[in-house]
């Protein structure tokens, strides 16, 4: 497959293996509300953030939306958006691997850019998530009035690049019906099928097989329009006209059409990839909306909620779905997970994190008004937790930092055994089972021994102490008495702790 080269492409595709695991600190004091929500907000570089997640969330997203910045060379007071292209191209390869193993198989994930490097993110967007996944270019209209000072185009649109994990898993929702949509049917004739709206019997590209004349039932007889054909063959026409399909006007003289039953159309509209303003607002509509949150320091490329909102109309469905947002800005995408109750995970490297993220959704939590919240009929609730990166978990020369608990290397052992998310880590050496191994961690004296290091070694005792498990086992410790026939013999794989666990 055609892929792109740029300066530091291979340092790019290492950058996410080399990148290190790190904790997640919860910072209680800036966090807001239900203090078990899942919800959460992380102040950080998304690229460290990512990969602290990835042990927990692989496998677990439903959608991801990112609005990274648009290397568009513009100063913008939050964040700096005047990256050199290649800079951009290594800044977003390695977050999309992340973000792609952090996806669900029936995930998907849409990405909001500009002219400057939509096309070059489509080819990198084809080398990671498959060329075959692609779903979609979306263009958004973001501005509707005519700059007459550009030099060359006034630039009125962005795109929204859509990728699915796997597309042939993954099912799109259908968007709903506008209320003016349906106001065009109705029931003239009292079917007992209820409403319907007609359309012409006749087809734009004639065909001589269905160029016939036909006789109404008032007796009149009707040819199809001048350069065109009947839809239908004469069979066809029959077995509608005999099944009330057809509508002849209340004389029974009309011209033929074709009735679609309200009833018998799909439940909703298939979503378009040109999204205008009136439907999903503008930059000006986003720009109005995040004044109420800070407008001391109005944040300066916000999206508008009803985006955001269609976005996941489409891509999520339930409210236990977790949605993503590695480039949060203003908390736009948190703001409409949280008022759609879908679960959410928002990454922002700013200091806005703290003076616009936290306040909005704060607001949110509490009951505001604007943006979408009149369509959800949003009445306030829920919370969500404020966290840091910590250190990491393995120090510059791989050994395990100190201050790391067993829960956290278990949680990381698991994932690099399996990568799965951890099952819910208890008290107890075995992690868990997977595909009939069980997986069992030796560390800080989870056995209970009070010695330094104490319960660490793996010794003839210390076996007959863990949960036991038929079949293969792989049991993480610093050391082993046991030699390497009995482990052999007892189907135990043993790995050293820190040399075997690994840290990238
Ligand atoms: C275009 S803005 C997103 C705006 C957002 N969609 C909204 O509605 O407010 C991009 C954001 O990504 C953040 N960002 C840039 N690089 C990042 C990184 N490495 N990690 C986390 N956030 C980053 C910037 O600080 C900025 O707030």
């Amino acid at each position: 497959m055609p892929t792109l080269n740029w300066l530091n492409r291979d340092a790019a595709i290492r950058l996410a293996s080399v990148a290190p695991y790190r904790l997640l600190e919860a910072d209680p004091k800036l966090s807001y509300g239900d203090e078990n929500t899942p919800n959460m907000l992380i102040q950080g570089d998304n690229l460290d953030a990512l990969k602290a997640l990835l042990p927990y969330y692989a496998g677990q997203v439903k959608c991801v939306y990112i609005d990274p910045p648009y290397n568009t060379r513009s100063a913008f007071e939050h964040y700096d958006d005047n990256l050199e292209h290649s800079t951009w191209l290594t800044m977003m390869y390695p977050r999309l691997e992340l973000l792609r193993d952090l996806l669900k198989e029936d995930g998907s994930i849409w990405i909001s850019v500009d002219d400057s490097e939509a096309h070059y993110l489509k080819v990198i967007m084809d080398e990671v998530f498959g060329r075959k996944n692609f779903v979609a270019s979306i263009i958004w209209q973001k501005k509707h009035t005519r700059s007459n000072d550009a030099r060359w185009l006034s630039d009125n649109h962005d795109f929204i690049l859509v990728f699915a994990k796997n597309k042939e898993g993954w099912k799109r929702n259908l968007l709903s019906r506008p209320e003016d949509s349906i106001k065009n049917y109705s029931n003239l004739d009292k079917d007992s099928r209820g409403p319907w709206a007609s359309g012409p019997c006749h087809a734009k590209t004639p065909s001589e097989k269905t160029y016939y004349e036909l006789v109404t039932p008032g007796g009149k007889k009707v040819l199809p329009p001048r350069g065109t054909s009947w839809r239908f063959s004469k069979e066809k026409f029959q077995e509608l006209i005999k099944d009330n399909r057809i509508y002849f006007g209340p004389t029974g003289n009309n011209i033929p059409r074709y009735k679609r039953f309200l009833s018998e159309v799909q439940d909703g509209l298939v979503p378009t990839t040109l999204w205008l303003k009136d439907e999903v607002g503008d930059n000006q509509e986003a720009k109005q909306e995040v004044k109420s949150f800070n407008d001391q320091s109005v944040f300066s490329t916000p999206k508008p909620e009803r985006l955001i909102y269609r976005i996941f109309s489409i891509a999520t469905s339930r409210e236990k779905d977790i949605v993503l947002d590695s480039f949060l800005g203003s908390a736009t995408t948190a703001a409409v997970a949280h008022k759609m109750n879908r679960r959410y995970i928002g990454i922002e490297i700013g200091e806005h994190a703290v003076t616009h993220c936290i306040p909005r959704l704060k607001k949110v939590v509490d009951g505001e008004q604007g943006g979408i919240s009149e369509a959800v009929n949003w009445k306030g609730g829920g919370g969500f937790r404020f966290y840091r990166l910590g250190n990491p978990i393995f120090d510059e020369n791989g050994l395990i930092n100190k201050n790391i608990r067993f829960k956290t290397l278990a949680t990381h052992v698991w994932f690099t055994e399996t990568k799965t998310p951890a099952p819910k880590v208890k008290s107890s050496p075995l992690i868990g089972t997977r595909n009939g191994t069980a997986y069992y961690l030796l560390f800080n004296g989870i056995l209970g021994d009070k010695k330094p290091d104490g319960g660490n070694v793996l010794t003839s005792r210390i076996l007959k102490n863990i949960p036991p498990f038929k079949g293969p086992k792989v049991i993480y410790g610093e050391l082993t008495t046991i030699g390497h026939a009995q482990l052999k013999k007892q189907n135990i794989t043993f790995k050293q702790i820190p040399y075997d666990v690994r840290a990238y």
